[in-house]
């Protein structure tokens, strides 16, 4: 069936579903627009403040009704209170942490962030990953840039992840770690805009609707800046440290500077800073080049007070292995790139020995 067939089918269906003060769910105002994916359907019911949980049954109906009618997708339904979660206040005193729960399977969470995009987050949080893994721990990946999913790629992932019948994804496994992105779920050309509301409930569902299997460590690859997304996961999960990526241009260190501050009045713990294209390396002569002035995010890591955890150089086998989903600490893991990562994985264990689980 066709995604606008579908989406029209699974609201026809909706309108089995009661809802309270009467009246059905496909003829109520705060239905969404519904997302057909390849892999996932996802619509949000606004509430009104305070009736969560008289709509709570008939969140659990339209979850049953709507995977009849869309067969092998995973259905993702959130309930809002009409507006985006309640973040902290910035302006004044300290955020309360509200409702963290463990996640089942899981030890550790440690997210890799920015202030800038294409910094080169995901490159690194993908190997730093890899690297976690070579040094024994049972390591997964998840995917909390849902605008801009880019684990499949790097990391060659095919396919849907397969859905139990209990409607729990089994991730995919890629170089012995496991992965779960949004990206496997939508079609190379497909951009899903996620409402606020519907992102923090998605990312939910891929953290805590997934059978790990056991994990020490989750790396999170976060999308780029301090959003919905960011404050959703550090709110709903006990995340045990972010390691920020910054290249040593004053510009992105500034960003990195932004999310610092951010992480900070969360309470999240900060690993310490990356410096990603840091330096490049002639591949003929092997002579070192400073482009863009190195040492910049060292010496703000110091002015930061906080860990600086090493220099990724800016070399072209770091783009080609992750264009072609073979990342490089995976397959050259004796090299001087993988090694930059490793050192990196390194200094985080030795300065969190928690880490290790
Ligand atoms: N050290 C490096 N050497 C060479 N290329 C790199 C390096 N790090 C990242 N890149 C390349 O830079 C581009 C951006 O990297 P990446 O997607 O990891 O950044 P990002 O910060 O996650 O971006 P976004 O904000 O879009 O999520 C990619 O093409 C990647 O292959
Ligand atoms: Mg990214």
């Amino acid at each position: 069936m066709a995604d606008p067939d579908l989406s029209a089918a699974i609201k026809a269906a909706l309108a089995a579903v009661e809802i309270p003060g009467g009246g059905d769910l496909a003829g109520y105002g705060g239905l969404s627009e519904i997302i057909v994916t390849p892999g996932a359907v996802a619509f949000a019911i606004a509430v009104a403040p305070g009736m969560e949980a008289a709509f709570g049954p008939a969140r659990e109906e339209a979850v049953a009704v709507t995977q009849k009618v869309a067969g092998a997708r995973k259905i993702l339904v959130s309930l809002t209170g009409g507006k985006p979660p309640a973040g902290p206040t910035f302006s004044h005193g300290k955020p309360v942490p509200a409702g963290k729960t463990a996640v089942p399977g899981i030890k550790r969470i440690i997210a890799v962030g920015s202030g800038k995009g294409g910094v080169g987050k995901s490159t690194v949080a993908v190997n730093l990953a890899l690297a976690l893994h070579a040094e024994g721990l049972r390591v997964g990946m998840l995917d909390a840039d849902l605008y801009g999913p880019s684990l499949p790629k790097l990391l060659g992932l095919e396919g849907r992840p397969a859905i139990r019948e209990d409607g729990i994804f089994t991730p995919h496994e890629a170089f012995g770690i496991k992965a779960m992105s949004i990206g496997s779920m939508l079609t190379p050309d497909q951009a899903v805009v996620w409402r606020g509301p519907m992102a923090t409930s998605a990312l939910r569902q891929l953290l805590r609707e997934t059978d790990w299997g056991g994990l020490d460590i989750l790396v999170v690859d976060l999308p780029p800046g301090t959003g919905d997304i960011h404050i959703s996961l550090f709110q709903q999960a006990e995340v045990d440290g972010v390691v920020i990526v910054s290249t040593p241009q004053e510009l992105a260190l500034i960003d990195a500077k932004k999310a610092i501050d951010m992480l900070r009045r969360l309470n999240v713990p900060l690993l310490g800073l990356v410096e990603n294209m840091s330096y490049f390396i002639a591949p003929d002569t092997g002579a070192r080049y400073d482009i863009f002035g190195t040492g910049g995010a060292e010496a703000a890591a110091q002015k930061l007070d906080m860990p600086f955890l090493g220099a990724v150089p800016l070399v072209m086998s770091i783009r080609e292995t992750s264009d072609a989903g073979r990342p490089v600490v995976a397959s050259d893991g004796a090299g001087p790139e993988a090694g930059a990562f490793k050192a990196i994985a390194q200094r985080i264990l030795a300065a969190t020995p928690a880490l290790r689980g």
